[in-house]
Formats: structure tokens, sequence, C-alpha cells
């Protein structure tokens, strides 16, 4: 088993090579001068299985075409299979034609990877989990609540909690959670009246007197998280921590997080931030190396994934 990682988030292939006790594939990714991007493989993986890490954040173009072109790399030299581990899976969001005459972004990506010579895909809290039957090659969607429900257990003692779902969307992920540490779980009931602008309707749950959690699979501009923690405290909660997986944490998001209601907003390394949070004490990430490590080290004994949510 070999480990190849992209520019994406080179600090979470490191940390994952060193719970595997792996060196990382020597490559060279570099850009020419017109933004075109340049991979080559320095030794030799001739039948090896290849991991290729990385996130499809931003500059998401870029770093999709950086993994289709590692993969094609690993393909044209003979890697035995090649598993795409993609932590942060752009366009995600783009699943379903939301109007007539527009694209589904996520079906288009996953063909590319799949053509580009994929053989697996890993990924962790797919915005849907849907999009898994947009590849016809294994995908492997690991979940993070584990990882949360572990710190909140922690952190948390004798609070009355309640876990929320910032929208309807999400209360599938929220009830897990909720499942877990045996807590209430209300739902708000989000509008977007335009692409990028969110609007609180209504909560249904009962959030007076208790500490909120806020668990949601990606925080973009902070709108959504900051009405949110907005409408709780003004229906009585005391507290409003939130818990997100994906940080795409665009323009100002970072900030307006600082100025918000949220106590903590808690993320995990999917998307590399170390740069936008510096010197912001309401931002905390927890890592997924262990659990990316842990899955990677099983696809390749053929052991089951899933036994890790059990
Ligand atoms: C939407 O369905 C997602 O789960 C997130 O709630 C959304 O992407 C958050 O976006 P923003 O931070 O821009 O409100």
């Amino acid at each position: 088993m070999k480990i190849l990682s992209g520019t994406s988030n080179p600090k979470l292939s490191k940390d994952i090579c060193k719970q595997l006790k792996l060196k990382l594939v020597n490559t060279n990714i570099k850009r020419f001068p017109d933004g075109e991007i340049y991979v080559e493989i320095n030794e030799n993986i001739r039948g090896n299985s290849v991991f290729v890490i990385q996130s499809t954040s931003t500059p998401a173009n870029d770093n999709l075409m950086e993994l289709l072109l590692s993969i094609d790399a690993l393909r044209r030299s003979s890697a035995k299979n090649i598993t795409a581990v993609i932590p942060y899976f752009g366009y995600a969001r783009q699943d379903r034609k939301v109007a007539p005459r527009t694209s589904i972004s996520a079906k288009v990506v996953s063909n590319l990877i799949s053509n580009a010579g994929a053989n697996r895909v890993v990924t962790v809290d797919l915005h849907a989990g849907q999009i898994q039957g947009f590849f016809d090659i294994p995908v492997d969607n690991l979940f993070t609540t584990p990882l949360f429900a572990r710190y909140i257990k922690k952190k948390f003692k004798n609070k009355k909690l309640i876990c929320v779902s910032p929208d309807v969307g999400g209360v599938q992920r929220t009830r897990g959670l909720a499942t877990r540490l045996k807590s209430d779980l209300a739902i708000i009931d989000k509008r977007r009246p335009k692409p990028g602008k969110s609007q609180v309707m209504n909560i249904i749950g009962n959030v007076k007197g208790k500490t909120c959690l806020i668990v949601d699979d990606i925080i973009d501009s902070g709108g959504t998280i900051v009405n949110a923690a907005d409408a709780l405290k003004r229906n009585g909660a005391t507290e409003v921590h939130v818990f997100i997986t994906h940080a795409v944490l665009s323009k100002d998001a970072a900030e307006k997080i600082k100025k918000s209601k949220v106590e903590k907003l808690i993320i995990t390394d999917s998307i590399d931030n170390s740069h936008k949070i510096k010197n912001n004490k309401k931002i905390q990430v927890l890592s997924i190396s262990s659990l990316m490590a842990e899955a990677i080290k099983r696809i390749s004994n053929s052991t089951s994934v899933s036994d890790l949510f059990n």
C-alpha cells in the first residue's frame, strides 16, 4: 500500500501517514506559468494499491484537476488499484436540478473521478448519501459522529443537551449524534430566499434552558449558523455550540462566527484552514486523521469499514 498526497491538505496527509507508519509517495506536482497542472510520480508504484489524498476544497477546480491528473498518472504507472481519498468532496451540494436547465455537478465530478481511473472512493460526511449512487465503483462514506460524540461526552458533563439540525436536510445526521448522546433533538425550519442567504422560519422542539449543539456537514458563508444561533438564543437557549465537518469558511465567515452568539465552533481538518482561523479562539479543530488512517488500513486489509461506526 502507498499513500500519495495532493497539495490541498498536506498536513492531514502527513498525519494519516504517520498513523500508518508510511512515507508519502515522492511526487512533483507543479503549475505551469499559464496555470496548467503537472503531476509526476518519482518512484515505482507498479502493482501497488495506492491511496490518493486530496480534498477538493477551494480552489475547487484546481484541486479537482490535480486529483484527476494524479489518478491518471497512477493508472499509467501500472498501480494495481487506486483509491481516491477525498476528505471534503467539493461540488456535493449540487446533487440535483434545483431549477430548469441547471447542471448536476456532483454527478459530473463523480464521472470525472471514475473515468480518470479510480477504483474506489473514500470520503467523509458526504453532503447527501445518495451521491454514492453517482459512482459505479465502491464509495466508503465515513462519519464524524463518533469523533464529535466522544468530545461532547468529555466536555459537556451535567448539561441539559439538545442536538439541533440547522435545516430539514440535516436531520438524519443530527439524529445520529442525538442518539449516541441520548439527548433531545430540535430542527430549524430554514429557508433560502436566494442563494447564499438563509432565513430561520421556525424552531421545532423546545430549546429553553438547554445547551444547544448544532450539527452540520458544511459551514460556508456562516449565514446558516449565525442565524440559527440568534434564533436559538431568542428562544431561550443557554449556550450554542456548533459541530461542523467541513469548514469551507468563505470570505469573512470566520470573523462572522467570532462576532456571533456561537460559544464555540468545532470543525475538523478535512479542509486546511490553518491560516483562516489563526488567533480565532472561538474555533477549535478536531482531527480526522485517525479515522481516515483506520479506514485506509481496513480497506487495504479487506476488513469491515462500517464496524468503525458500530
Ligand atoms: C446545506 O444544505 C449545508 O448543509 C449547509 O447548511 C450550508 O452549506 C451552509 O452554508 P452557509 O454557511 O453559507 O449558510
